[in-house]
């Protein structure tokens, strides 16, 4: 039954490298091909920090200030992360002439000021809105104020919108969606759009033409049993995953205490391997040594950035909760993480060619260890800790058949 259900997966690993990625088999709302050029814009998935899972409405700007110097002294800048993005409850009401208003209060120096101070150090500024009439958090929401709301971001210097899904009951999503798309695009300035109707409205068949990144969950929580889940969901619409557009299965939660530090590990490696976008959400001003770690480190982080921008799969699950997930890069290596879900440590064993690698044998290095492990004929097996990773790069090293 297993072995059904993973064989369209496995099917997929057997298409070429540069095949797998953008394949949208579902254009629910628009017939014409998917052939764009190479595009501008998250050419791999976006990398920053959000709000909301760790301050949610406690924003301010001494805080967003205070983690954009915490990104740049943290290593965080340098390891990737570029988007500063304040979540919901940054606005409070519209003036006479319609437009946003940031809380004076939290606030008092206004969104402009904010956005030059995180773009003076090197970082790009990220805002949230909903496409409905408020928030989730009962703020004014940009329904009726698209074309506004679009040129009053350009004019602040925002880079990056989070367009929420609250207070949109009768709305039609890719409707609404395309048309703030429509209203940022003749700003003229880029900016990224990250749709966020959590996978309601089926956004894989549609979101890729209109935006950057959709989320395809409800709202992850600091727990290992939520982020499971999103990882499961988020993993059903891998084929649609690719350069510009990419499955969100929401903002880490590394680092925020909920989890141990063998679990913060695999949600960061199973984000990298499903190219997710990468959007730290905890505190960057208090990071224990062990968080930082986690989040720069570089061997993982270039999985999730590699330029074929193919999303991995799950290929292979021995007994239950023994899970082996792949990932193709552009040198036609695999990432490979064996995964054990279970609560008692365990053997995993990686078979290559399950993993899309076509060889006798094959060097392996360790993505958390930094070490090369030698060279292995067939597969790879090691024992696994429990809510654990071993997550290795696989290079063909034998003959190919
Ligand atoms: C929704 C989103 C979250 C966050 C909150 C803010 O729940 O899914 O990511 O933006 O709203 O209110």
């Amino acid at each position: 039954m297993l072995a059904r259900a993973l064989a369209p997966l496995a099917l997929l690993l057997l298409v070429p490298p540069a095949l797998v990625g953008p394949a949208h088999n579902h254009a629910r709302d628009d017939a014409a091909p998917l052939r764009q050029p190479a595009p501008t814009l998250a050419a791999t998935p976006p990398m920053g920090w959000n709000s909301w899972n760790h301050f949610a409405c406690d924003v301010n700007e001494q805080t967003i200030r205070e983690t954009a110097d915490a990104m740049v002294s943290s290593g965080m800048r340098d390891a990737g992360y570029r988007y500063v993005v304040i979540d919901d409850c940054w606005q409070v009401s519209r003036d006479a002439a319609g437009t946003l208003v940031a809380d004076p209060q939290r606030f008092p120096h206004g969104i402009k000021a904010l956005a030059d101070y995180v773009h003076a150090k090197g970082l790009e500024f990220g805002i949230y809105t909903d496409a409905g009439t408020n928030t989730c958090q009962g703020r004014p929401g940009t329904l009726g104020h698209e074309v506004q709301d679009a040129r009053t971001f350009a004019a602040w210097g925002v880079d990056y919108v989070k367009e929420d899904w609250c207070h949109a009951r009768g709305l039609d999503a890719p409707t609404q969606y395309r048309k703030f798309r429509d209203a940022l695009t003749r700003t003229g300035r880029p900016i990224i759009l990250s749709l966020c109707e959590w996978g309601y409205n089926q956004p894989w068949d549609w979101a890729p033409r209109i935006g950057q990144l959709w989320r395809t969950t409800d709202d992850i929580e600091d727990k290992w049993g939520s982020m499971l889940s999103n990882l499961d969901q988020s993993a059903q619409h891998a084929t649609v995953a690719g350069p510009g557009h990419w499955n969100d299965p929401d903002m880490l939660e590394v680092g925020n205490g909920g989890m141990t530090s063998d679990e913060y590990r695999a949600h960061f490696s199973l984000w990298a391997v499903m190219a997710a976008p990468l959007i730290a959400g905890n505190d960057l001003r208090a990071m224990t040594d062990t968080t930082r770690a986690i989040l720069t480190n570089p061997e993982v982080i270039a999985v999730d950035q590699d330029a074929l921008g193919a999303q991995g799969f799950l290929v292979s699950e021995g007994p239950p909760d023994l899970q082996v997930w792949a990932k193709p890069l552009h040198d036609g290596s695999r990432a490979v993480v064996l995964f054990n879900r279970s609560d008692s440590s365990a053997k995993i064993t990686a078979s290559f060619h399950r993993a899309g690698l076509y060889a006798d044998s094959a060097t392996v290095h360790d993505l958390w260890s930094h070490r090369d492990l030698g060279t292995f004929g067939g597969s790879f097996a090691t024992t696994v800790a429990p809510h654990a990773v071993v997550m290795i790069r696989a290079t063909a090293a034998g003959t190919r058949h």
